[in-house]
């Protein structure tokens, strides 16, 4: 079955027309992306990573207790943090412990690398940031645990990590018009690192985003819980910027906003088994905002499930952008009463104000979507809001079942070309491609003898 499987998502669909774009081999179907597959009990060997427990002799442990960490969840203990960082950070094969059963009340702190080899950050108490904003350290506005510079670490534990957001929601512009947008700190940032692996954690209750993984690469995120009320602002689950390599996989994320964000000059990123709900789904941008640059690459969701979303798979740019997102499948994805199951926003705008059509946009192409299921709460279960100017294309869907109870499921196309084949429901023939015929072939298969399929009735 895994074989069987493989060699599908190996697919490569060409387009054979006159002004076609080149779709190189590794679009759609980004081959690399199948390697990043883990499965069942499959460990990660980025570095060696023994559990500290059964290797202690050649640890060193570094219990923040052991520098004046009180675990009361009301004495400060952030200094006592920031020493045992030091001491950790300085020390080879360190164990960085926050131990089970307390709560440490840890102001915003930056914990820099770079760091002496095989570094583990065993959390298993509760870090608890101080939940009033109007003393929130007025140097680090954006960050509460902030970890930069790192290689080949490994954050596991069973810990919690409670951002304390509720005055941050209540403060925020979203929640009272009175107040000014500025942003809130993101609960936990790994920045500027790699090789890297987060396992077994759970963040919750956030004052903004919960998890930024940004200017990274080859992090690995697996089992990690993520929880915020339905109506919290902005308070993303996972945000990806200026990243490659990425694999998530196996958590389970509900917030008030994307479970999953993924930015800018990022490619190569791994979604496998999400579970998202409540929340805005999974997205891709916004990208293109004041006219900027936004790329991203090479996407994959795969497996998941969505329940009770604003949105399920998303992509959304802003008029007047530049760049291109391409290169993103998503598959074998349930969704359960989400509003918008399947999307692209080229006219994405969160401004009071609206925004006006521009003539450039980040360019949308090479987008898949199959074997997604389930039911839509609006009529619109699939919605290509493309920019006049600059189209998406190829869009491709196969084996899409997403129904309303009232049986009135609809597409809505703007601009927006591909073709879908198989079982696609609802219909998809607003799709329409200026292309005559499309050749969906094996693209693992270096042999002659490719299976082709001909899709012909565009
Ligand atoms: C397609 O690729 C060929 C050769 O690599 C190049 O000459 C041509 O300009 C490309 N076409 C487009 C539309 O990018
Ligand atoms: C955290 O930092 C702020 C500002 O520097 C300070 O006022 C406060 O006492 C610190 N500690 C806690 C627990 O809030
Ligand atoms: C990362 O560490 C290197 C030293 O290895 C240093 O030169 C660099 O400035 C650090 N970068 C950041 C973002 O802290
Ligand atoms: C909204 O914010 C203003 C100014 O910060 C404050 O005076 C007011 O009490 C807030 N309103 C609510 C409903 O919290
Ligand atoms: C997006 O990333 C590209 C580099 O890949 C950069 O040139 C551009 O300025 C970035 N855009 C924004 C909004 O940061
Ligand atoms: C389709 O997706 C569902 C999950 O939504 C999965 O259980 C099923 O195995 C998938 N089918 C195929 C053929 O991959
Ligand atoms: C922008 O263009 C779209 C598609 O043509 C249209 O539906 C929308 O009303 C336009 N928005 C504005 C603000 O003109
Ligand atoms: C594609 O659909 C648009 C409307 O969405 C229609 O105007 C156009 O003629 C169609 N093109 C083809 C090739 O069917």
């Amino acid at each position: 079955m895994e074989i069987l499987l493989f060699s599908f998502f190996g697919l490569l669909i060409m387009a054979h027309g006159t002004a076609e774009s080149n779709l190189s081999d590794d679009i759609l179907v980004p081959h690399s992306l199948e390697n990043m597959d883990m499965e069942e009990g499959d460990e990660i060997d980025l570095f060696e990573l023994p559990s500290w427990t059964s290797e202690r002799g050649s640890k060193v442990l570094v219990n923040v207790d052991g520098f004046g960490a009180v675990g009361d969840g009301i004495s400060d203990d952030t200094q006592a943090f920031v020493n045992a960082w030091k001491q950790a950070c300085s020390t080879t094969k360190s164990v960085f412990l926050v131990p089970l059963g307390r709560r440490y009340l840890v102001n915003a702190t930056r914990f820099r690398g770079p760091c002496a080899d095989k570094l583990l950050i065993q959390i298993d108490g509760t870090i608890v940031a101080p939940g009033e904003p109007k003393s929130w350290d007025p140097k680090n506005p954006r960050i509460w645990l902030d970890f930069s510079n790192l290689t080949g670490v490994l954050f596991q534990g069973s810990g919690v990590i409670d951002g304390s957001g509720s005055k941050w929601w209540a403060a925020s512009c979203k929640k009272n018009k009175s107040n000014p947008c500025k942003g809130a700190p993101t609960a936990l940032t790994i920045d500027s690192s790699s090789a890297v692996r987060v396992k077994g954690l759970t963040i919750k209750n956030s004052q903004q985003m919960h998890f930024t993984i940004s200017r990274c690469q080859n992090v690995r995120l697996s089992d990690i819980l993520i929880s915020a009320p339905e109506d919290s602002p902005n308070t993303d689950g996972i945000h990806i910027s200026e990243s490659t390599n990425i694999v998530i996989q196996n958590s389970k994320i509900g917030t008030g906003d994307d479970c999953i964000s993924i930015v800018n000059a990022s490619s190569t990123i791994k979604m496998k088994k999400i579970y998202c709900g409540p929340g805005h789904g999974i997205s891709i941008g916004s990208l293109g905002k004041d006219n900027s640059i936004g790329i991203v690459t090479k996407v994959v969701v795969d497996t998941a499930f969505l329940r009770g979303t604003t949105n399920g798979l998303r992509i959304k740019t802003w008029q007047g952008g530049s760049g291109y997102v391409r290169a993103v499948r998503f598959q074998n994805v349930r969704m359960e009463d989400v509003s918008n199951p399947i999307i692209i926003d080229q006219f994405y705008c969160d401004l009071p104000t609206s925004c006006q059509n521009q003539t450039s946009a980040v360019a949308i192409s090479q987008i898949m979507y199959r074997n997604i299921t389930g039911t839509t709460k609006t009529a619109k279960a699939m919605k290509f809001a493309c920019s006049d100017t600059v189209p998406c294309s190829h869009l491709v869907l196969n084996n899409i079942n997403l129904v309303k109870m009232d049986g009135t499921a609809e597409t809505y196309c703007n601009s927006a070309t591909g073709f879908g084949y198989g079982y696609v429901q609802p219909s998809a023939e607003c799709l329409n491609s200026s292309d005559k015929k499309f050749i969906v072939k094996q693209a693992d298969d270096a042999q002659p003898s490719e299976r082709v399929l001909i899709h012909t009735e565009l």
